[in-house]
């Protein structure tokens, strides 16, 4: 029998105000065609929609997208070390996407997948917005605390 333990997550805070994640809805990638067909994103103010943190040893990229939505993902790119905190969201098959920035591969930011292979995978982490003495903060949930020597009722 699995012990409830191994389903319980470590909740870090990030320290990261909610309204300093930029909110990505208003930077969604708008396209357009060349004269030859070839479908490109408009060129327009590059603007870093991730905000970055190390937490619990992990590099992370905090997404916001509209008032409630966040998620977490691993910073750096598991193809080859983009930087995914530099990548534009875009909504592909009704799913929200980060697009790494250096060969445009999409992850989708709810489960980490990539849809061009199922080779590698992003970690993904929940969110949940708390308050800390009236602040509030992004926190971040790590899983697997059966493989750790530390509990919850540690810290
Ligand atoms: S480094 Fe991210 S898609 Fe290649």
């Amino acid at each position: 029998m699995q012990s409830q333990r191994s389903n319980t997550l470590l909740w870090f805070d990030t320290c990261i105000h909610p309204d300093d994640v930029v909110d990505a809805k208003n930077y969604m990638p708008e396209y357009e065609y060349t004269v030859t067909g070839v479908k490109r994103i408009k060129k327009r103010e590059r603007v870093q929609l991730g905000s970055t943190v190390v937490i619990n040893g992990k590099a992370l990229a905090i997404f916001r997208h509209g008032d409630d939505r966040f998620f977490a993902i691993q910073q750096i790119c598991p193809h080859a070390g983009g930087n995914l905190a530099m990548g534009d969201i875009e909504e592909i098959d009704r799913m929200l996407c980060i697009s790494c920035p250096r060969h445009k591969w999409p992850f989708v930011l709810l489960s980490g997948d990539c849809l061009v292979t199922d080779t590698i995978r992003a970690e993904q982490y929940p969110v949940e917005i708390r308050l800390t003495n009236g602040i509030k903060s992004i926190f971040v949930g790590f899983p697997g605390l059966n493989q750790t020597l530390f509990y919850e009722a540690d810290f």
